[in-house]
Formats: C-alpha cells, sequence, structure tokens
C-alpha cells in the first residue's frame, strides 16, 4: 500500500494538529459563550465512540500527531474515558501528544484515569478566582469544583496550563492575581482575546479587551521576557521572571497568528471546519457511514487542504461592530 501524503494546505502549511470535539454540551454557561438557554444538538446527530475513533486513527494516518479533545465541556460525555484510553494507544505509534482542553469541572474524578491513558499536559478554562464572579461568568456555582479537579490533575502529574478570557470590565483587574496564583500552583497560564462566535445575551464588544493593552498593564508588576517556547497552539508565550512561570497571549483580533496555522478541527457532528473564523467545511460523517469509509474520508481531507482559507476574517472593529460567526466556540471547539 502507498504511503499516505502528509496534509499541506494550498499555502503550504503542515497540518499536523487536530482539534476534535467530542460534545457541544457543557454544564457550565459562560456568558461570552452561550446563552443560558441554549440549545444543544439532539444525540443522534453526534458521532458515536467507534465514528470518533476510527476517524482519529484516518487522521493520524495522514500525519495528525497531535490530538486535542474539546468541547463543549468534553468531560460530560459518558464514554469520553473509553475514547481517550482508546486513542491513547496510538501514542507513540503515529500520535505524539494527546491532550484536552476542560474546564475542570469534573476533572477530580478523571485526572487519574486521564494520566494512565497517557495524558500528560491539559488546559483548563478559568477566568477568576473570585468565587462570586465565576457564578455570575458562569452562570454556575463551580469554582470550588474546578479548584478541586485542578488539585487532582496535579496530583495525578498532569501538567496544567489555564486558559483565561480577558474581560474589559470583568477580571481584567484580577490577571496579574491570576498569574501569581497559576505560577505558584506550578500552572502555566494564557490569556485569550474574547472572540465574536455565535449569539450570546449580552455584547462581547462591551468587554472585548485587546491583549496588547493589558501586556502594558501587566508590565508594571511583572518582567515579561519574550521566550522561544511553542505548544503548538496560537499562543505567543513570555517568561515572567519574578515568578520563573509562563506567560501566553492568544490575540487572534489584534495580531493575527494564521501564518503559522497548523490545525484543523471537527465538531461533534463530524464537521470539519478548515478555520476557527470561517465558514468553510467538509462533511466526515457522511464519509465515515459511506461503503468506504477509509476512503471517502481520506478524500475529505484533501478536500480541507484544497478550502482552508489564509486567514480568519472575524474582527472587533472600532465602531464597535462584531459581526458575530453564526456558530459559537462550544460547536467548533476552539
Ligand atoms: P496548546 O496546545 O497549549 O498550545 O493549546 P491551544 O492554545 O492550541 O488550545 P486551547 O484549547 O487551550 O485554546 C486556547 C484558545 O485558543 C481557545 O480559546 C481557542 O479557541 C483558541 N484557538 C485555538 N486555535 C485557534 C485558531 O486556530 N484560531 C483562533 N482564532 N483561535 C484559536
Ligand atoms: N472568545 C474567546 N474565547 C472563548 N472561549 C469560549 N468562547 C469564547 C469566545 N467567544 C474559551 C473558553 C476556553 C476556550 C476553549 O475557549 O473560555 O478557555
Ligand atoms: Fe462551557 Fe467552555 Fe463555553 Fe464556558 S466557555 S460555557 S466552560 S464550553
Amino acid at each position: 500500500m502507498n504511503k499516505p501524503t502528509p496534509l499541506v494546505d494550498q499555502f503550504q502549511r503542515r497540518i499536523t494538529y487536530l482539534r476534535l470535539s467530542v460534545t457541544d454540551r457543557c454544564d457550565l454557561r459562560c456568558t461570552y459563550c452561550m446563552p443560558e438557554r441554549m440549545t444543544f444538538l439532539p444525540r443522534r446527530e453526534v458521532l458515536s465512540l467507534e465514528e470518533l475513533h476510527q476517524m482519529a486513527l484516518g487522521f493520524i494516518d495522514r500525519g495528525i500527531t497531535k490530538l486535542r479533545l474539546t468541547g463543549g465541556e468534553p468531560l460530560v460525555r459518558r464514554d469520553m474515558l473509553e475514547l481517550v484510553h482508546a486513542l491513547g494507544r496510538k501514542l507513540g505509534d503515529g500520535l505524539e501528544e494527546l491532550t484536552m482542553t476542560t474546564n475542570g469541572t469534573r476533572l477530580a474524578d478523571f485526572a487519574d484515569d486521564l494520566y494512565a491513558a497517557g495524558m500528560r499536559r491539559i488546559n483548563v478554562s478559568l477566568d477568576t478566582l473570585d468565587r462570586g464572579m465565576f457564578e455570575t461568568l458562569s452562570r454556575r456555582d463551580s469554582l470550588p469544583q474546578v479548584l478541586e479537579g485542578l488539585a487532582a490533575a496535579k496530583a495525578a502529574g498532569l501538567k496544567v496550563k489555564i486558559n483565561t478570557v480577558a474581560l474589559k470590565g470583568i477580571n481584567e483587574d484580577q490577571l496579574s492575581g491570576l498569574i501569581a496564583w497559576a505560577h505558584g500552583e506550578g500552572f502555566d497560564l494564557t490569556l485569550i482575546e474574547v472572540m465574536p462566535l455565535g449569539e450570546v445575551e449580552g455584547d462581547r464588544i462591551d468587554h472585548y479587551l485587546p491583549l496588547i493593552a493589558v501586556q502594558d498593564t501587566l508590565e508594571r508588576d511583572w518582567t515579561l521576557v519574550p521566550s522561544d517556547h511553542r505548544s503548538g497552539g496560537p499562543a505567543r508565550y513570555f517568561d515572567v521572571a519574578e515568578t520563573g512561570g509562563r506567560l501566553g497571549l492568544i490575540t487572534p483580533l489584534t495580531n493575527n497568528f494564521c501564518a503559522g496555522c497548523n490545525r484543523i478541527r471537527v465538531t461533534a457532528t463530524g464537521q470539519l471546519y478548515a478555520c476557527l473564523g470561517g465558514e468553510e467545511r467538509v462533511d466526515l460523517r457522511a464519509a465515515l457511514r459511506s461503503d468506504e469509509p477509509e476512503r471517502r474520508l481520506s478524500e475529505a481531507l484533501d478536500t480541507a487542504m484544497r478550502i482552508k482559507p489564509e486567514r480568519h476574517h472575524f474582527a472587533i472593529d472600532e465602531r464597535g461592530q462584531s459581526p458575530a460567526l453564526a456558530r459559537h466556540m462550544s460547536m467548533t471547539g476552539g
């Protein structure tokens, strides 16, 4: 059999990182992410465990070396651990890294098993350490569970990166404190600009905080030394001299990182989106459910390489317009 060709798009970018959303459901309702009464997908639309597994194997055959499980909240899916174990068996056999982005609410129950399955690093979303503000932001009083989950992850030996969405007038003045706390715990921390994805109740522009401004403010408290470190994602890193920890900035709106894009994403229904900020997609579920799933899947990946756009086009402009893409982050998985 011929060796499968690696995934390279029209702009000569080598695609090696798959973000796979295993569910669009979540146990939190972060205000910038989704409305309180979010409509989730009917379960029959969502790929089965076997389909997710088969699809991931097809990607690994085509040169995907890093696989991140996302959601929604991946750990709310019941058969999630089975999937992690199945994928863990590919580590060292095509797959270099198996990782996850989680909100942490259920980590206390899962951390040991994730480590046992071969996971070594996870990203945990946390925007504030203030219980009341956490409840206001996520519409759930779950900070204690998240902190318990983080302690369990650390005890299990998982490396943790905290993801914090920087929000003007909300957690803006807590960012310095979050850095001190995270680095004290031995966690890296990455700040993210809020992106216009899906309708929510408020207007995100009210809370949009360009990280260039944040960096200036943080430099009053910390010495930020630009670092060459790369985690394979879109973050640019700094070493914080005072803590010895790492600070990442993800700035899709103020600084476009698309030229170095190495990733594609698949929704829980098997739609491959070539870009987080675009509509270009290929239906992998149809390929998986066809008579020749392997061939059709591989062809679908070739199509994805042809349609992957050069860059995303979302923006929050000076007049405060933010033409939201219809999809929520919880659908595409970031
Ligand atoms: P590392 O492997 O630790 O580098 O992770 P990562 O930054 O790739 O993944 P994570 O799930 O922690 O994502 C952090 C944030 O970056 C999320 O809000 C994602 O939606 C966002 N992000 C990831 N990839 C892209 C991308 O291609 N474009 C844009 N605009 N944002 C992205
Ligand atoms: N803009 C930026 N980040 C978002 N997240 C969810 N919705 C948005 C948005 N509209 C973040 C979560 C999590 C990560 C996967 O995406 O807080 O850290
Ligand atoms: Fe859930 Fe993450 Fe969206 Fe918050 S940001 S509602 S934790 S998917």
